[in-house]
């Protein structure tokens, strides 16, 4: 009965604010990973599990949407179960239910989230909806116990690279943005032309400890300009079109050379405009999100920059990078703990936005 699962979800809601050690069960399908994990209080990751799709999508070089979908469908149940058991509880010793609603594939999201509100409902337990990059953004408070807004924080993965004004722990202002392409995204797409296959980030990071950065002169778009936006699209065109280019006349280009410019050219793009945000902001701290913050040469060099510009660096532990549940759970904890609390007529949202453009300038 919606009527009854409403108040009942108030009432538990509110129990959950006031319990000192709540537990949170959390479920994130929004692309090519169902993950499920049972966090404790704010950071005390209980249980974490995560079943990849990636062998589901290698031979097609990418997400297959409707593959994802119902793959999801197969494993959500079990991925669930085996975060409860991991974190030996039952449904019912669980307080609340978080899902991630958006941004990401729809058909995707639509499982984790019709799953989440299913059990919600049957156990009589809250649920809220959750922001997938409000998500990433969490890790980093899994991985460091005394973070707190405010800091800046550069969230980069395969759908979005923004740099993002953190002020409180639901209130965001994005700063800066891809104008095109994702950072991921340019990963993939110029490892799958270096014949590296899907996903393409990690395969394409080996590669480049192999080569050398400054052999090509490769330049990622808008960063010699003074606002926190980039541009991927020029510089993987640009890659792409040497290989074809070397393929055509019959030459042998070295593709650790071209792995290691082109992440060179990412990862300096990416460093120099995040950090300079951190500076303006003020806050003195800036964080790395996202799938890409798993990648090594970014980390450093962000960590470089930062401490030489006088600020705190955080970055994810490497298991809280790429996408899984216990970030979202983290999220979902202090969006109900700033009284937040979804319908069941919560729908999917593919392109739902973390927050608004602060101005340009
Ligand atoms: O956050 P995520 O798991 O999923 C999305 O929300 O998109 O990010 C996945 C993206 C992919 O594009 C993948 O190639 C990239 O993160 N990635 C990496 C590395 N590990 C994952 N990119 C560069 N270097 C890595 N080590
Ligand atoms: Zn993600």
């Amino acid at each position: 009965m919606p009527m009854q699962y409403e108040a009942l979800a108030r009432a538990g809601a509110a129990a959950y604010r006031e319990k000192e050690a709540p537990l949170l069960l959390a479920i994130e399908s929004s692309c090519d990973e169902t993950a499920a994990a049972v966090l404790c209080g704010a950071r005390t990751v209980r249980a974490m599990t995560v079943f990849t799709q990636i062998p589901l999508h290698q031979k097609f070089g990418g997400v297959v949407p409707e593959i994802a979908a119902r793959s999801h469908v197969e494993k959500v149940g079990a991925v669930t179960e085996a975060a409860l058991k991991e974190a030996g509880v039952s449904i019912n010793a669980i307080d609340a239910v978080a899902v991630t609603y958006g941004p990401g594939l729809v058909g995707a999201l639509l499982v984790g989230l019709s799953y989440a509100k299913g059990l919600a409902l049957a156990a009589g337990k809250p649920f809220v909806g959750v922001n997938h990059i409000a998500g990433h953004i969490a890790a980093n408070y899994l991985t460091y116990p005394d973070l707190a807004p405010p800091f800046v924080c550069l969230v980069a993965s395969g759908g979005h690279s923004h740099i993002v004004r953190v002020d409180g722990y639901c209130s965001f202002a994005l700063l800066g943005r891809t104008r095109d392409d994702a950072a991921g995204e340019a990963f993939d797409k110029v490892a799958r032309v270096l014949g590296l296959g899907y996903p393409g980030g990690p395969a394409l990071e080996a590669l480049a400890r192999e080569g050398d950065p400054h052999a090509f002169s490769f330049h990622a778009g808008f960063n010699d300009k003074p606002t926190f936006d980039f541009s991927f699209s020029g510089l993987k065109t640009a890659v792409i079109n040497l290989v074809h280019t070397a393929q055509q006349r019959g030459e042998t280009l070295c593709a650790a050379d071209v792995a290691a410019s082109f992440q060179h050219a990412v990862v300096e793009t990416l460093a120099e405009k995040s950090v300079r945000a951190a500076v303006e902001s003020g806050t003195g701290t800036l964080a790395l999100a996202g799938g890409v913050s798993a990648n090594r040469a970014l980390r450093s060099a962000m960590q470089r920059r930062a401490e030489e510009a006088g600020l705190r660096f955080c970055c994810p532990e490497f298991r809280f990078c790429t996408d899984n549940a216990a970030m979202i759970a983290c999220a979902g904890h202090y969006a109900l703990m700033a009284g937040q609390l979804s319908p069941l007529s919560l729908n999917a949202v593919p392109s739902l936005a973390l927050a608004p453009e602060v101005s340009a300038r």
